[in-house]
C-alpha cells in the first residue's frame, strides 16, 4: 500500500515509521521545513524511544522519506492520513480544527485515482464530514472516501502501542475505505489486534470518550489518595486491591500531580465544548477536569506545607519536567504549574529532566537548569519529585541528603518508600500515604 501521512509529529512519525515497517511504501509529510530537514540528516525531531533505529532502518530499506510538499506522495497515495495538530482553540477549550482543515483543503488539489482519506488526529464528532464536505468542494471530480482512525498511541511506548494495540477503530461504512484500511492494517492481525469497523462519528466519538475515560479514572484515585492521606489508609494498596477486580482493573490508577500532557486536558475540554453544542451536560468529565485543575495548583502549596508553610527564599529542586518519563513533550505538563506557583510563592527552583530541558526552557525561562539529579539538588531545602523517570529510582539517598540543605524530599509519584526515606533521615511526603 502506498500511505501519505501528513503531519510528522508525534503521532505522524510513529504511524508513518511502523505503517513502512509493516511493508507499506509511506512519506512522511510536514510544513515545518526544520522537522524535515532534520528527517533528511538522519535526525529524530523528538524523544521517543525506539524511534530512531525504526525511521533509520526504513529509510535504508526506501520504504520511508520525508518531504515538505504533499502533492506527490498524496497523487500517488492509496491512503493519505491526516495526523495535524488538534490543540485547544485559544479563550473557549474548543478543539482547533484550523490545521486539519488547511491539511484537507491542500490534500484534495492533489487527489488521484481512489483515495481514502484517514482522520488520525483527534477530532470532535462530525468533523469526517466536513472534511469531505471541503475535498468535494475543492476537488468534485474526486474519487475519495473519508474515514476516521482515531489513535491510542501513548507517547513513551509509542512503537509498542503502535504495533500491538489493544484495537484499531477505523470509522467508515464504504466498503472500499474498509477494505484499504483493513490492508493496511492487515500485519497487525499477526498479533491478533482486534479490528473494529464503525460508522465515522461513533468512531471519532470512541477516542475523546476512551481519553475522558481514563482521566476520569486518574482522577478519581486522585481524590481517593487525598482521602487516604487523611484517614491513614495507602492508595497505593487501596489502587492495587481495586484495580485486582477485572471490572476496574489496575492501569491508571496511580495516585499523583494530575494528570497533563499533549491529550488529556485538551480532549477533555474540546469533549466538554462539543456537549455544550448540543446541550448535553457532561458533569462527570467537568468535574473532572475542574478537579485537575486545582489538583495541580494545589502542588505547590504540598511542597510550602512541607517547609513549615513558607518557600520564601527556600531553594526547590524539581526532579523530571515532562509530563511523563520517556518523552520530551512538555504539553500542559504538572511540572508547570507546579514550578510556576513555587516561584509566585518566592521561591528559587533548580530542575533537572533527563530528556526535555531544551523544551522546557520555552516553558520556564527563569530557572535554574542542572546536568543531573545531584547537581540539581544541590543547596536545596526540599526536592519534589514530579516525573517518575526511571533512573530517580536509584538514586544514592546519602548522597542526596549530603547536598541538600534540608533532607526534605516531597515525592508526587510515590517513586520511594516511605520507610526507607525515613530510614536514610529524610522528612518524606508523598501521595496518598501515611
Ligand atoms: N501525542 C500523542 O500522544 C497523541 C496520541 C493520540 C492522538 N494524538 C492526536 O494526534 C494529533 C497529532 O498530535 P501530535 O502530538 O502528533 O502533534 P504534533 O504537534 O507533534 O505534530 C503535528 C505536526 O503536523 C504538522 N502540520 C500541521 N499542519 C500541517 C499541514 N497542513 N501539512 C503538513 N504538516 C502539517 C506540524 O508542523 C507538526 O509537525 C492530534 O490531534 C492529537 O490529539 C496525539
Amino acid at each position: 500500500m502506498r500511505i501519505a501521512m501528513i503531519g510528522t509529529g508525534y503521532v505522524g512519525l510513529v504511524s508513518g515509521a511502523c505503517f513502512a515497517d509493516f511493508g507499506h511504501d509511506v512519506t512522511c509529510v510536514d510544513k515545518d521545513e526544520g522537522k524535515i530537514a532534520a528527517l533528511h540528516r538522519g535526525e529524530i525531531p523528538i524523544y521517543e524511544p525506539g524511534l530512531d533505529e525504526l525511521v533509520a532502518t526504513n529509510v535504508k530499506a526506501r520504504r520511508l522519506s520525508f518531504t515538505t510538499d504533499l502533492s506527490t506522495p498524496v497523487a500517488d497515495a492509496d491512503a493519505v492520513f491526516i495526523a495535524v495538530g488538534t490543540p485547544s482553540r485559544r479563550g473557549d477549550g474548543h478543539a482547533d480544527l484550523s490545521y486539519v482543515y488547511a491539511a484537507a483543503r491542500e490534500i484534495a488539489q492533489s487527489l488521484s485515482g481512489f483515495t481514502v482519506v484517514v482522520t488520525k488526529s483527534t477530532v470532535p464528532v462530525g468533523t469526517g464530514d466536513e472534511v469531505e464536505r471541503i475535498i468535494r468542494e475543492a476537488n468534485p471530480g474526486a474519487d475519495v472516501v473519508v474515514a476516521s482512525n482515531p489513535e491510542f498511541l501513548r507517547e513513551g511506548a509509542a512503537i509498542r502501542d503502535f504495533k500491538f494495540p489493544d484495537r484499531v477503530v477505523v470509522g467508515t461504512s464504504d466498503e472500499r475505505g474498509r477494505k484499504v484500511l483493513g490492508d493496511i492494517y492487515r500485519p497487525l492481525s499477526l498479533n491478533q489486534a482486534p479490528m473494529m469497523f464503525t460508522e465515522r462519528r461513533t468512531a471519532e466519538m470512541i477516542k475523546y470518550a476512551a481519553n475522558a475515560f481514563l482521566a476520569t479514572k486518574i482522577t478519581f484515585i486522585n481524590e481517593i489518595a487525598d482521602l487516604s492521606e487523611k484517614v491513614g489508609a495507602n492508595v497505593q494498596e487501596v489502587a492495587r486491591g481495586i484495580g485486582l477486580d477485572n471490572r476496574i482493573g489496575t492501569k491508571f490508577l496511580h495516585a499523583g500531580p494530575g494528570f497533563g500532557g499533549s491529550c488529556f486536558p485538551k480532549d477533555t475540554k474540546a469533549l466538554i465544548k462539543i456537549a455544550q453544542d448540543y446541550d448535553v451536560n457532561l458533569r462527570i468529565v467537568e468535574s473532572v477536569l475542574a478537579v485537575n485543575e486545582n489538583r495541580k495548583r494545589a502542588m505547590a502549596r504540598k511542597v510550602s506545607q512541607a517547609l513549615g508553610g513558607s518557600l520564601r527564599g527556600k531553594t526547590i529542586a524539581v526532579l523530571g519536567l515532562t509530563f511523563k518519563p520517556d518523552t520530551d513533550d512538555m504539553r500542559d505538563a504538572p511540572s508547570i504549574p507546579l514550578v510556576t506557583g513555587l516561584l509566585d510563592m518566592g521561591a528559587k527552583v533548580r530542575a533537572f529532566d533527563p530528556v526535555g530541558m531544551e523544551q522546557a526552557k520555552q516553558e520556564l525561562p527563569s530557572i535554574t537548569y542542572c546536568e543531573d539529579a545531584y547537581a540539581c539538588v544541590q543547596g536545596a531545602d526540599a526536592l519534589v519529585v514530579v516525573t517518575e523517570w526511571v533512573q530517580f529510582r536509584g538514586l544514592d539517598l546519602d548522597r542526596l541528603k549530603s547536598l541538600m540543605a534540608q533532607p526534605v524530599v516531597v515525592d508526587l509519584r510515590n517513586i520511594y518508600r516511605p520507610e526507607d526515606m525515613r530510614a536514610a533521615g529524610f522528612v518524606y511526603e508523598s501521595i496518598g500515604r501515611p
